[in-house]
């Protein structure tokens, strides 16, 4: 158990794209994803992707804050581990939302994201998952999985006008 230290932008392992992982009770994987939760605990973010701590694995935990909970994510308890997820959108309807990341800190950005997903995923004792999202529930999990593929939420940011420090976000009339 321990709180794992978060690369920053512009470190080439959040650049790169994660690999699948073959054995999810292998022991290394085990303590990783448990030292994911504490680092996702002490942080006090809505997600964490492995390759923010420097593994390049196709791993992701979450939760899902109370006020954004839906009558499907209310039910998942608090902390959620992906591996191996596919996110796949429902529908082509996308909505702007305002997003921070561990790994670009002090800043937020407006990010167009599908409003409705379905996320493909096994859990952390291997059962196999397909769920379906809506809000910002379906925008964490977007924003998560980039992370696996290398990519973080400022390649899509539309209007660079808004991508901002989050101390400057009541200019905007919004809030995290
Ligand atoms: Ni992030």
């Amino acid at each position: 158990m321990a709180v794992l230290k978060i690369l920053r932008m512009g470190n080439p392992v959040l650049a790169r794209r994660a690999e699948e992982i073959m054995d999810i009770s292998a022991p290394e994987v085990v303590r990783l994803i448990a030292d994911m939760k504490d680092t996702l605990h002490g942080e006090g973010g809505s997600g964490l992707a492995a390759p923010q701590v420097g593994a390049g694995l196709r791993l992701v935990v979450f939760r899902v804050p109370g006020r954004h909970r839906t009558s499907t994510s209310a039910v998942q308890g608090d902390l959620r581990v992906l591996v191996n997820p596919v996110i796949e959108p429902l529908g082509e309807e996308m909505e702007s939302g305002w997003e921070a990341c561990l790994s670009v800190p002090g800043l937020v950005g407006e990010v167009w994201r599908y409003r409705r997903v379905k996320c493909h995923s096994y859990d952390e004792k291997g059962a196999f998952h397909s769920q379906e999202a809506v809000g910002f529930e379906a925008r964490i999990l977007q924003h998560e999985c980039d992370h696996l593929d290398g990519v973080l939420y400022p390649h899509h940011i539309r209007d660079m006008h808004k991508l901002i420090y989050s101390s400057e976000l009541h200019h905007q009339g919004a809030s995290l």
